[in-house]
């Protein structure tokens, strides 16, 4: 696969998506950054995605009331721009069945723990890194997967353990792990250009 369009969901930050725009700016990944879309019309994604210049859309149930037409919205607006590969980055919303079907096998999403430990509906942000230290688990990590109908439990595409350290709280915890986040999805998708790990 050369050349692939990527399309993002994001609802917040966007540290995840920026990291990978880098490394499709700095040739590092042979991607191109095709299109943004938030549900969250405040969301820091779009604001990254307007000064890397990148077509971003608000799709949420403030532009699209009915569930179905948002979803709609969604799978067509990623077709448009010919989006081969979905990367979720912080995506907080369920992905509707009309974009799964349209993509299906080609959506990831990364989880900022080692699923299946600590995964599921609700358990996102800082949920995931208190039921973590809430566990006595000595070590936690990344994992990226394939989105299906069930929250975060499609087959999964790689993980990496990060330690749990004495003393950790919710925040040097989760800083670590985004570290780690920021490159294991660049490698993940490198790997998948490359052929090494098949959608
Ligand atoms: C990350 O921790 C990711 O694992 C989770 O949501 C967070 C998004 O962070 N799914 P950012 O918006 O990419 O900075």
């Amino acid at each position: 696969m050369t050349n692939i369009k990527l399309g993002f969901l994001a609802s917040h930050r966007g540290s995840n998506m920026q990291s990978i725009i880098d490394a499709c700016n700095k040739g590092e990944l042979d991607a191109i950054p095709g299109v943004v879309i938030s549900n969250n019309g405040d969301s820091g994604a779009l604001d990254r995605a307007a000064s890397e210049q990148i077509p971003a859309y608000h799709l949420s149930s403030k532009t699209y009331p009915e569930p179905d037409e948002l979803d709609y919205a969604i799978r067509d607006t990623l077709l448009k721009h010919e989006v081969d590969i979905v990367i979720l980055a912080g995506f907080m919303k369920k992905i509707g069945q009309h974009t799964i079907d349209a993509f299906a096998g080609r959506i990831l999403n990364i989880h900022p723990a080692l699923l299946p430990k600590h995964g599921g509906k609700g358990m996102f942000g800082a949920k995931v890194h208190k039921a973590v230290l809430d566990s006595g688990d000595k070590e936690t990590g990344v994992t990226i997967h394939v989105v299906t109908d069930n929250y975060d439990q499609g087959p999964i595409l790689a993980q990496l353990a990060i330690p749990v350290l004495e003393g950790d709280t919710v925040d040097t915890l989760s800083n670590r792990v985004l570290t780690v986040e920021h490159q294991i999805y660049v490698d993940t998708i490198k790997r998948i250009i490359a052929g090494d790990i098949q959608l």
